[in-house]
């Protein structure tokens, strides 16, 4: 059995950054769950299949096969043996990932892939229902967050560094509707663990939250 780190919460409170370093600088894997999910959106809108499609996502899933690999210890994720990592950011693929997450087929069809690669690799994995489900014997496990507001204007300056024109109430909102989608879904729903550190980022800067982590391991 790998040591594990799990790290939960919702989307923008600064996840993926973190968990990375911490990953980096402890020597363990980082394994990002939302790109599984969002490899398999990629699957279903090459079928042409629309968010709503719940039906025919759950039955043409098990034709997806994902699986994850590491170029310069960067996650690269496979959809039926091509790599699609550059497509996972799209906004197309985030709505349908939003959606089909909450399809028991689809959780299905990654569990054993996230548990098999915390069993045989030191590693720390985010998600939304690492600790509370995938994991649930994590040796660490924390839920991150941060206040709507906070979310919201570290997306806006993201953005707007890339010169993607935006609105910060319009990406409050979208938040606020994801959150409300992960936390009632009746499948892993987004929760905190029993036994998490919670770890609210929003007057944290990411050095602050990285060493919060590391000295919770061991
Ligand atoms: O963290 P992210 O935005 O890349 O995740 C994409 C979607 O996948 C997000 O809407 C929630 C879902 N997800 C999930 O349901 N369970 C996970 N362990 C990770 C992500």
């Amino acid at each position: 059995m790998g040591y594990n780190v799990a790290i939960d919460g919702p989307a923008g409170a600064g996840k993926s950054t973190v968990a990375k370093r911490v990953a980096k600088e402890l020597g363990y894997v980082y394994v990002d769950t939302g790109a599984m999910y969002r490899a398999l959106a990629v699957f279903f809108l090459k079928q042409g299949l629309k968010p709503e499609d719940t039906e025919k996502i759950a039955e043409v899933c098990k034709n997806a096969e994902v699986s994850i690999g590491y170029e310069n210890g960067v996650q690269q994720v496979y959809l039926n043996g091509e790599n699609v990592t550059g497509q996972l950011r799209e906004e197309a693929v985030g709505n349908m990932a939003s959606v089909s997450s909450a399809i028991g087929a689809v959780r299905a069809q990654l569990l054993e892939l996230q548990r098999e690669l915390a069993r045989t690799k030191d590693v720390v994995m985010d998600g939304r229902d690492i600790g509370t489900n995938i994991l649930p014997n994590a040796d660490v496990k924390v839920y991150l967050t941060a206040s709507v507001e906070t979310r919201a204007k570290r997306r806006y300056l993201e953005l707007q560094e890339k010169g993607v024109a935006c609105d910060l109430q319009e990406i409050a909102h979208d938040i606020e509707e994801r959150d409300t989608r992960d936390m009632n879904r009746e499948i892993a729903p987004l929760k905190q663990a029993e036994d998490a550190v919670y770890l609210d980022s929003s007057a944290m800067t990411i050095d602050e939250v990285v060493d919060a982590i590391k000295a919770l391991c061991k």
